[in-house]
């Protein structure tokens, strides 16, 4: 139900788009290729390093897999600097490594999903070579009349001289996709049909479609609000994804794209099945994990967030963006967590220590979002702070590095990583004596792998507890109480303090599904420190508001 009692999906754009089914009930688990697993002893991550880990992926319960890109790259940009959208980069295997991946995750029942870099290639990129030499290509963005330097426009000293336009490092050439508002006395802001944007849309489809081809069930979409420059509310921009959705739905029905977009209220309707909340846009992500201890060093501080150890924080920022949100989506797709990216902190971070960090996963799994967890941290990976520069992962003052680093399979020298020696290692693994592994946490039942791992079993068996469906706030402060489906009550206390709430429903005593650290008394819910709870209420059990109740809705 949507906040105006009507249902989701009968206007709108809920009206006439659905996501799948299956990525309504998707964890998603995002592989930073490099740091993954190591299958031939060269120190840095590969596919078939994934394909040997998919036993316990599909154990941990998550089914979609999001490669960050794994394509041929010179890595200036961690791989997001493409120069070959076909092809494997060597380093990571083969076109017929992703295809024995794909393979082997969809005999487990899982799913792989790429990531799609539209907005821009790397310079070395063929297309690239060829629009430096050729004064009539308009793939990309060329003036020969912007005085240097002006921010974006990249001096150009070969072939046709001039500049073109960058869409993040001067690496990584603008793809042209037109303006919004083209001005032929500025040439190069050409219409959006013009013929480079649409060779350019053409290349798009082509690149989806072999991959598709070849089976993966979907893309991440990198900087997907990128493309038409100078696009007031994206409006252009929007249409073009309208366009590229309209053609898998045809054409490939039933495969999904997930913008990082970091709007969800605008890229939904344009035609994403999901966007994220995200670190850039806004601070509904930042407020509930984002501590200021970590990566994201260029953003203002925003004061305690509700996963602060110390508390202090308020779910109220998250739950107006996600009512705002939820209610233009009305249905037609979801709005995406992550725990963290390759952009970001890690939800262990700072003095957030990894056993403090399984009511931030109780929220994330029992939460009607597309839930997105970032390799290692289901073991708390901590965010190591300090590293160098790791092939352009340090962006100003965001040291994206301390998020990139190995996965620690186990207690080992390496962590299991890799049998290189450790000065090839992509990155050095956390060398804290008490870093988590996932060998040591899997024998431990107690450990937060095994709290991740009950989760997302929970959330597969309780319809009520997944992506969509109702959702209503009870307690928005510590501890956060909230109710799904009518039926499941979930608390969550992300502080160290105790915190306590009346209970809120009738009848008959609930059954309890998962319980850590969360009491019913006869004075109500006492919740410890770090803790959390899901119950199933008695049917019939009529639930009251209290006094700071809210409201956040969806079908
Ligand atoms: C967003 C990606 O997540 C980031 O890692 C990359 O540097 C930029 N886009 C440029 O592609
Ligand atoms: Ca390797």
């Amino acid at each position: 139900m949507a906040l105006d009692g009507q249902p989701h999906g009968t206007t709108g754009a809920g009206a006439h788009r659905r996501p799948p089914a299956w990525l309504s009930e998707a964890v998603i688990y995002q592989i930073y290729p490099a740091a993954f697993a190591d299958s031939n002893g060269d120190g840095i991550g590969d596919l078939r390093g994934v394909r040997e880990h998919l036993d316990h992926l599909a154990w941990l319960g998550v089914d979609t897999l999001w490669l960050s890109p794994c394509f041929a790259s010179p890595f200036g940009d961690g791989g997001y600097d493409i120069s070959d959208y076909l092809t494997i980069a060597p380093r990571y295997g083969s076109n017929e490594d992703a295809d024995a991946l794909i393979e082997a995750a969809r005999a487990r029942g899982m799913r792989i999903m790429f990531d799609l870099v539209p907005g821009h290639t790397s310079h070395e990129h063929p297309w690239f070579l060829e629009s430096i030499r050729n004064p009539d290509d308009d793939r990309y963005i060329w003036s020969d009349r912007v005085g240097a330097p002006v921010r974006g426009w990249i001096p150009n000293h070969a072939g046709r001289g001039g500049y073109y336009l960058a869409n993040f490092y001067a690496i990584q050439p603008a793809l042209n996709f037109g303006y919004a508002r083209p001005d032929p006395a500025e040439p190069w802001r050409q219409p959006v049909d013009a013929p480079g944007p649409r060779a350019n849309r053409a290349a798009l489809r082509e690149v989806m479609a072999y991959w598709f081809d070849r089976g993966v069930s979907g893309f991440r979409v990198d900087m997907a609000a990128s493309l038409v420059k100078d696009d007031p509310g994206s409006v252009e921009t929007g249409r073009l994804w309208a366009e590229m959705r309209d053609w898998i739905d045809r054409e490939y029905p039933g495969r999904i794209l997930l913008s990082e977009w970091g709007d969800p209220k605008t890229s939904v309707p344009a035609g994403f099945h999901a966007d994220f909340f995200l670190h850039f846009t806004g601070t509904a992500l930042r407020s509930l994990w984002d501590n200021g201890t970590g990566s994201q060093g260029s953003w203002p501080a925003i004061g305690p967030c509700y996963f602060d150890p110390d508390g202090g924080g308020s779910m109220g920022t998250f739950l107006d963006a996600w009512r705002e949100a939820d209610k233009a989506i009305d249905g037609a797709g979801h709005i995406a967590l992550p725990t963290a990216n390759h952009d970001f902190s890690r939800l262990t971070c700072g003095p957030r220590t990894r056993d403090m960090v399984a009511p931030a996963f109780a929220f994330l799994l029992t939460w009607p979002t597309l839930p997105v967890i970032y390799y290692g941290d289901e073991i708390g990976m901590r965010y190591v702070p300090g590293l160098p520069d790791k092939e352009g992962s340090q962006l100003d003052a965001e040291a994206r590095q301390g998020s990139r680093t190995p996965m620690q399979w186990d207690a080992s020298a390496g962590a299991g990583f890799s049998t290189a020696g450790a000065e090839r290692y992509y990155l050095p693994v956390d060398p804290a004596p008490d870093r988590p592994d996932v060998a040591t946490e899997r024998a431990d039942e107690g450990s937060l792998l095994h709290h991740v791992h009950r989760l997302i079993a929970l959330r597969k068996q309780t319809p009520a507890l997944r992506s969509g469906g109702t959702v209503r706030v009870l307690h928005r402060d510590y501890p956060f109480v909230y109710l799904r489906g009518e039926s499941h009550l979930v608390v969550v206390n992300g502080r160290r303090e105790p915190a306590g709430a009346p209970w809120p429903a009738s009848g008959p005593a609930p059954r309890v599904l998962a319980a850590h650290g969360v009491e019913l008394t006869a004075s109500g819910i006492q919740a410890a420190g770090f803790s959390y709870a899901v119950y199933e209420l008695a049917p019939g059990a009529q639930v009251s508001a209290y006094e700071d109740a809210d409201a956040a809705t969806a079908d």
